[in-house]
């Protein structure tokens, strides 16, 4: 119990870990792989489809026993049960956080307030394949009796990103011909874009918000919404707007009658929220099937995470090697490179599960913390990101890992050679970050490459929806063994609350001269110039 109570640096196991990081320092992993033949196969691990070589990096067996050691000194393996026994994790808000539970295939009961939401998932994902079978057999019409040929999501953060990125990363296994289309900002260029694109009268417009009170969201539904009346009348909100909310009273308070409501609950983060309804432009794109087969994807990483040991379980591996670098050699940033066009979009959508559920500076019990948390995650398409930020990652003076997504197969033509030279792009960045520069006798000079950067590579066999689920539930995890270990709550999400605080004071300075007075003097020099501007 004593341990328990420990300050997380207090712990023997991270002084060691201290400790051996100064020896590592000293040692290039150049060394290391002529050393040792067998790295490759020692340092990687496969599940599914999906094969993690994290052999590239600074560590060591010690090291993974040393990390190991401090994640069970944590209390990892009783923190990664109470997620999925649904405890509430999420103690700032005193709730839990069960996403893990939108995607158990088997439906084993699991109880929020004395209820069995696993029903409740059955259901919800029951009105989804309903309302995708209505549209995709042309039984759901518009106003004006056209089948629908659009879908606008509506929503922002994890009610824009994951749907997004999803339907980019699965469009070889489409199987309608629905245009999707996102509006997500507030930025009116982004509606006009969009309202251009679209027929209104064989649209569906999906409103995506948790809360149903976020200001892009609301404000994007509501313009719309009086275009859409000003074309076809008051009764449009019955055949072109659903909404997916777990505040329904306020969807029906817009007007959305109640069974184009799907629901979501206070138990699925925003940026977790994919696998809920939010994931219907998913469905509706790929079909209930394979949005089963990305659910089972998911499933299968759960299965590998909860019962893996620690030392061959991919996504405690990834979490505690970047706790390695971020709290022992002082790593701030962290990239991502998915060799994959169809992975385009992935970076944004990790970096918000990252970035929003780590970057705390105050314990769960809410002390203030002295150690680094989360990183910024950055990245880039490949071979994009090689022509452009990747020179610093080689030869900048800060250390900066990354992990290559890479692809073995796509969906379309595979005789050619350019899948083979996309793959042979991110491997031999890999390859040239590990070693160096090593073709040259003298090793100074502007051509020198000092190697001894880390990357990790993932490599899933296809971009097919079960490689897709896995992927995304194993950047989760990820990003869940790194708050155990740093004792914060990876759910919540205050200091954007923050922002969303001081808006309505900002616009109020704009409209209402007295109200500058109260603002800084930096927001209120600001404000004037701005109106200057629009005068
Ligand atoms: O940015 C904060 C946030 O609450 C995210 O966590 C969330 O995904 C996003 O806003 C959108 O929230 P909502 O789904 O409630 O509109």
């Amino acid at each position: 119990m004593t341990t328990l109570m420990k300050n997380l640096t207090e712990h023997r196991e991270w002084q060691a870990l201290a400790e051996h990081s100064h020896e590592m320092k000293h040692q290039h992993m150049r060394d290391w792989f002529s050393q040792d033949p067998q790295r490759f196969s020692r340092f990687s691990q496969k599940t599914g489809h999906l094969l993690l070589d994290y052999s590239r990096n600074l560590m060591n067996d010690q090291t993974i026993t040393l990390l190991c050691d401090l994640a069970n000194v944590v209390g990892l393996p009783r923190k990664i049960k109470a997620l999925f026994e649904g405890e509430a994790v999420n103690s700032s808000e005193n709730r839990p956080a069960l996403h893990t539970a939108l995607r158990d295939i088997t439906h084993t009961p699991i109880f929020v307030d004395g209820e069995n939401i696993a029903e409740l998932i059955t259901e919800a994902q029951e009105k989804m394949r309903q309302v995708v079978a209505q549209i995709h057999t042309h039984q759901w019409i518009g106003v004006t009796g056209k089948p629908i040929r659009h879908i606008v999501n509506i929503g922002i953060g994890g009610s824009y990103l994951g749907p997004m990125m999803c339907t980019q990363a699965l469009k070889d296994f489409a199987v309608s011909d629905l245009q999707f289309h996102f509006i997500s900002t507030i930025d009116q260029s982004h509606l006009q874009d969009v309202l251009q694109q679209i027929d209104p009268a064989a649209t569906l417009f999906i409103i995506s918000s948790k809360s149903f009170s976020t200001l892009e969201t609301m404000t994007n539904a509501q313009a719309i919404l009086t275009w859409m009346k000003d074309k076809h009348g008051p009764h449009v909100l019955e055949q072109h707007f659903i909404a997916i909310t777990a505040a329904s009273d306020k969807a029906e308070a817009l007007g959305i009658p109640q069974q184009n409501i799907f629901p979501l609950w206070d138990w699925v983060g925003g940026r977790y929220s994919i696998w809920s309804a939010i994931g219907l432009p998913l469905m509706l794109m790929i079909g209930p099937a394979h949005f089963d087969e990305f659910l089972a994807g998911a499933y299968e990483m759960d299965q590998h995470f909860r019962t893996a040991d620690f030392a061959h379980n991919i996504p405690v591996i990834l979490g505690l090697l970047s706790i390695w670098y971020i709290n022992f050699f002082g790593v701030a940033a962290q990239a991502i490179a998915p060799y994959s066009y169809r992975l385009r979009h992935f970076v944004p959508y990790i970096q918000q599960a990252e970035m929003e559920s780590n970057g705390k500076c105050v314990s769960a019990k809410g002390d203030r913390i002295h150690y680094p948390t989360g990183s910024v995650i950055f990245g880039e398409e490949g071979s994009n990101g090689q022509h452009a930020y990747h020179q610093l990652l080689h030869q900048g003076q800060h250390l900066i890992p990354i992990d290559f997504i890479l692809i073995g197969k796509t969906e379309t033509d595979n005789d050619n050679e350019q899948q083979a030279i996309l793959f042979a792009s991110g491997l031999s960045q890999a390859q040239a970050l590990m070693q160096g520069r090593i073709d040259i006798s003298e090793p100074s000079g502007h051509q020198m490459v000092p190697g001894n950067r880390p990357s990790n590579i993932l490599f899933l066999d296809r971009v097919n929806p079960r490689n897709l689920g896995a992927l995304l539930a194993l950047y989760e995890h990820k990003i869940f063994v790194q708050g155990a270990i740093w004792d914060i709550v990876s759910f919540d999400q205050w200091g954007v609350e923050l922002g969303k605080q001081l808006l309505p004071n900002i616009l109020r300075c704009i409209q209402e001269e007295a109200w500058v007075e109260q603002a800084d003097s930096a927001t209120a020099g600001m404000i004037q110039h701005y109106k200057q501007v629009k005068r």
